[in-house]
């Protein structure tokens, strides 16, 4: 695991959009696997920069999401379709063909699910994933105790999961109990990592996922085994960290 220390968020959001703008520019039809919540919403606001600035393009690139809530349509404004077109596809030149977001109402879910594993495989593979951290060392929504070896597949979200995306909803009844999320096989497959983390909330999961055992009960220590990882964290959430 390469750690990268930086001073605060804007340094973190900076670091990963250059990453992943070196990316599309060493492979113009790069496949991004993308990443929710409150943590890269800056490095989207410095890719749309980028791209303003005519340093990248997005017109041969095919993206793929983490996860989606389940029973969240695509136009539900707490919808991850909905974060994505907001936050960056609708400022880009991504073709809409080319992105690729788990329908939370799909019909047949596990179709849904197997079909989406099929389809990154045929689009060779996921270049660079982003990735950010669950207080309970979550990734994408990959809960503890998961199974190490599930592809993309519904998941119950974990009680602490649920308070802490309560913040977006307006009452506890509305925050989705589970989703559909790429699974920690599908996401050890990306050819590079990216792990996003800031803030003192995040301080133990990543001493534990970097420092600690490699076990379900924290599931993003898988990411010990992968051969190309670069986690970037501030000094708030590295606060923990030993012998980096
Ligand atoms: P956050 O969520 O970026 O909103 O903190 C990260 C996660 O739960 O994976």
């Amino acid at each position: 695991m390469r750690i990268i220390r930086v001073n605060d968020y804007d340094e973190m959001s900076k670091k990963a959009a250059s990453m992943v703008a070196s990316q599309m520019i060493l492979k113009s039809d790069s496949v991004l696997g993308l990443a929710t919540g409150d943590t890269p919403i800056g490095m989207y606001k410095e890719l749309v920069k980028l791209y303003n600035n005519k340093e990248i393009d997005f017109s041969d690139v095919k993206s793929f999401n983490l996860d989606e809530y389940y029973g969240l349509s695509d136009d539900n404004t707490q919808s991850y379709h909905y974060y994505m077109m907001n936050n960056l596809f609708n400022k880009v030149n991504i073709k809409r063909e080319n992105i690729n977001i788990l329908s939370g109402i799909a019909k047949d879910i596990e179709k849904e699910c197997l079909s989406y594993d099929e389809k990154i495989k045929n689009a060779g593979g996921i270049d660079i994933q982003i990735l950010g951290i669950g207080v309970n060392g979550h990734i994408g929504f990959n809960e503890p105790s998961v199974n190490f070896e599930a592809g993309t597949h519904l998941v119950n979200l974990d009680k602490k999961t649920i308070e802490s995306n309560s913040r977006f909803f307006e009452s506890m009844e509305e925050v989705p109990k589970s989703a559909l999320s790429m699974g920690i096989k599908t996401i050890m497959q990306s050819k590079v990592i990216v792990l996003l983390a800031n803030g003192e909330a995040k301080a133990e999961a990543i001493y534990k996922s970097i420092n600690g055992k490699i076990c379900p009960e924290v599931p993003a220590s898988i990411l010990q085994l992968h051969n190309n990882v670069n986690v970037i964290v501030d000094e708030a959430a590295a606060k923990l960290l030993k012998n980096y």
